[in-house]
């Protein structure tokens, strides 16, 4: 499957597969921030592990199709060459649109763009869905993204606190108390309107804090397969789910409902704060 880099001027890259229009790779100063499998398959026959893979039209378990939908699996277009933007920014767009396979899963008309934008610090991704058809539509939608770890057991995630969460390894609902999350097991639970931003907190030396924003992105997704499930993955190094954490930015809680001839655009930022306070 053919892959896409661009660079900007202060010192960062973006590879994007076309296999999904994933992000496979975000390197600043020659640090990476995303984690990728070394067993990820890049051939477009499944969904690649690691990155960002883009989920839609449905979030989990599908009756229409695969798990977390289409997008991530199929071919994109890259719909434009790297332009400049505002302040140094560098940016590209990979596009989507319904052909005679999706309209099987799914019988709509749309056109999917994506937009993924360099900026001093900070990879931006905008997913944009249009309705082209005639009729209303429904959908979930999440930005899949696995963060890059340097040890999962070292690394804190803040920004859920007294939020409501379901919990799909010890079923349920719950809020969340803790002012610093810590994974340490088989972690799935989805974070619903989570008011502003999410920062995964590392050693301040290596990795550092990385803040993601949202916009029309309300839940958060936190997935780690740990060690057990990790291992009967195919596409996983068994010991790499101690250097990944997926913090999913998601609208996936209440269906998107998308009338005809209109947009919505879902965005996230992913933003290096090297330097700031750790809590761990
Ligand atoms: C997360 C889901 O978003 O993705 C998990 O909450 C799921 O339940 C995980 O296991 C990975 O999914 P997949 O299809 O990429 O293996």
């Amino acid at each position: 499957m053919p892959q896409v880099l661009f660079k900007n001027h202060s010192g960062s890259e973006v590879t994007v597969n076309l296999c999904g229009a994933t992000v496979t790779s975000w390197k600043h100063e020659g640090e990476e921030f995303l984690f990728c499998s070394k067993k990820a398959v890049l051939d477009g026959s499944k969904a690649i592990r690691g990155g960002i893979p883009i989920v839609f039209p449905n979030f989990g378990p599908w009756e229409l199709g695969p798990q977390h939908g289409f997008a991530r699996i199929k071919e994109w277009k890259q719909a434009s060459d790297p332009r400049d933007g505002e302040n140094g920014a560098v940016s590209m767009d990979f596009s989507l649109e319904d052909d005679d396979q999706t309209r099987q899963m799914w019988d709509k008309k749309f056109r999917l763009v994506y937009t993924v934008t360099l900026m001093q610090n900070t990879l931006e991704t905008a997913l944009t869905v249009h309705n082209t058809g005639g009729e209303e539509f429904d959908f979930t939608t999440l930005l899949h993204t696995y963060v890059r770890v340097e040890d999962i057991m070292t690394t804190t995630i803040t920004g859920l606190q007294n939020c409501t969460y379901t919990d799909k390894v010890h079923v349920g609902e719950h809020v969340e108390e803790r002012e610093a999350v810590v994974i340490d097991e088989n972690y799935d639970r989805i974070y619903q309107a989570v008011d502003g931003a999410v920062n995964v907190n590392q050693d301040m030396q290596t990795l550092g804090t990385l803040r993601i924003e949202r916009d029309n992105l309300p839940d958060v997704v936190v997935w780690n397969p740990w060690q057990e499930k990790a291992a009967a993955m195919s596409d996983l190094v068994p010991m790499e789910y101690l250097e990944m954490v997926c913090v999913e930015a998601g609208a996936v809680t209440s269906r998107v409902v998308l009338p005809p001839a209109q947009q919505r655009t879902f965005s996230q930022k992913l933003i290096i704060c090297r330097g700031q306070q750790v809590i761990l």
